[in-house]
C-alpha cells in the first residue's frame, strides 16, 4: 500500500498549483518557483506543462512536472523532468510514482527521453536519477555576486557603441533577436544548440516573461549603423525581489573581443545595486571559458555545480 495518491493538476486548479509551488520551493529553496512564473508558463505555452501532486491525508508530499524544453526546437526528442519530494516523505516510492507519471506524459507526446538539471548538492536526486539510467551530459559552474555594500561598477561602453535598454527603446527588440540568432549557436551545451526561435517566440520566452525587467534588459548599439551588437538581461528569482539571475549575455560574432559583454554585464550589475538587490547569480557550462573569465573578473564566487542529465522514460508498467 503506497499510502499516497497522485493526481494530475487540471488547468485552473489554483489551490493545487499553490501546493505545487509550496512543495517545490520547500524542497529546493535555492531554485524556488512562484505562482507568477507558473501562470506565465501556462499563459505562454498553454497545455505544454503538466504538473502532478502526491498527497496523503490532504497533505501534499511531493510534486513533479514535465513539458517541452523551450530553449530547444519543438520536435526535440526529450521532455523536461522535475521532481520534488519533501525530505520526510522520501524513500516511500513517491519519486518513482512521479517518474512513471511524467514518463507517460512524455511518451504520449512522442518523446523518447528526459533532460533535467540538478544541483550536485541534491544528493538524493542525483542518486535517484543515476539509478534509473540517467547520465551526466554537462556541468555548469554556478556563481554568485553579493551586492550588499558593492559600489556600482563604472559603466562605460566600448568606443563606437552606446548602451540603452529595451524599456527606453522597445523597437530594438528585433535587433536583440538578431543577436540571439547569431550568438545562441555558440553557447556550449551538452546536446543540440540552443534554439532562439522566431522573433515572436523570442519575445514570448525571453522578453515578455514574468520577472524580466525591461529597464534591466541592456542593449549595446553600434553608433555608426544603429545595429544591436549585443544584449544582457536579468530575470528575478521566482518569488524574489532581491535576487536575480543573469538570464543571457550575448554578443554578435562580428562585435566580439571589444569588451561589449563585460560592459553590458556591468550595466546589469549597476542596475541591480541601484534597485536594492542583494545578489546576482548565474551559471555557465564549464567549457564556456570567455564568460567564466568575465564573471571571475567581476568578483563572482562559486556555488555548487549544476549537472545536466539525460535519461530514459520509465518503462511502461
Ligand atoms: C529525487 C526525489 C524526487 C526522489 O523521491 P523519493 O520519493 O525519495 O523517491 P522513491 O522513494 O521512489 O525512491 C528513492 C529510493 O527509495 C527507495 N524506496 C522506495 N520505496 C521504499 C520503501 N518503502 N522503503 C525503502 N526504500 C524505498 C527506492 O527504491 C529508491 O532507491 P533506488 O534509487 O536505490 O532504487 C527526491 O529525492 C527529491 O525530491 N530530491 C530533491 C530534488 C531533486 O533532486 N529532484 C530530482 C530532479 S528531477
Amino acid at each position: 500500500m503506497p499510502g499516497f495518491t497522485l493526481r494530475r493538476l487540471a488547468p485552473g486548479d489554483e489551490a493545487g498549483l499553490a501546493e505545487y509551488i509550496r512543495v517545490r520551493t520547500a524542497v529546493t529553496p535555492e531554485v524556488p518557483e512562484s505562482i507568477e512564473q507558473a501562470h506565465w508558463e501556462d499563459a505562454t505555452y498553454p497545455g505544454e506543462v503538466t504538473r502532478f501532486l502526491a498527497e496523503q491525508d490532504g497533505r501534499a508530499l511531493g510534486t513533479g512536472s514535465t513539458g517541452r524544453i523551450w530553449m530547444n526546437r519543438v520536435d526535440y526528442p526529450r521532455y523536461w523532468l522535475g521532481m520534488w519530494v519533501l525530505a520526510d516523505a522520501r524513500r516511500r516510492g513517491i519519486g518513482t510514482a512521479l517518474y512513471r507519471a511524467t514518463s507517460e506524459v512524455a511518451r504520449a507526446a512522442g518523446k523518447t527521453g528526459f533532460q533535467t538539471e540538478v544541483s550536485e548538492a541534491w544528493v538524493d536526486g542525483v542518486r535517484f536519477l543515476a539509478n534509473r539510467g540517467f547520465t551526466v551530459t554537462g556541468r555548469s559552474k554556478m556563481v554568485q555576486l553579493r551586492l550588499r555594500d558593492l559600489t556600482p561598477p563604472p559603466v562605460t561602453p566600448p568606443a563606437g557603441l552606446r548602451l540603452t535598454t529595451l524599456e527606453a527603446e522597445p523597437d530594438l527588440v528585433a535587433g536583440a533577436h538578431r543577436v540571439a540568432v547569431e550568438a545562441f549557436p555558440d553557447i556550449p551545451t551538452s546536446d543540440e544548440p540552443v534554439e532562439p526561435g522566431t522573433l515572436e517566440a523570442f519575445i514570448n520566452r525571453d522578453v515578455d516573461r514574468a520577472g524580466v525587467p525591461r529597464d534591466a534588459f541592456m542593449l549595446a548599439v553600434d553608433e555608426a549603423t544603429g545595429e544591436v551588437a549585443g544584449y544582457a538581461n536579468l530575470i528575478l528569482r521566482p518569488g524574489s525581489t532581491t535576487v536575480a539571475y543573469h538570464d543571457m549575455t550575448a554578443v554578435r560574432p562580428a562585435f566580439r573581443g571589444r569588451g561589449i559583454a563585460a560592459a553590458l554585464k556591468r550595466a546589469t550589475i549597476a542596475w541591480a545595486v541601484e534597485h536594492g538587490l542583494e545578489a546576482l547569480e548565474t551559471g555557465n557550462d564549464e567549457r564556456n571559458a570567455p564568460m567564466r573569465a568575465i564573471n571571475r573578473k567581476l568578483g563572482y564566487t562559486p556555488l555548487p555545480d549544476e549537472l545536466d542529465l539525460q535519461g530514459p522514460l520509465a518503462p511502461t508498467p
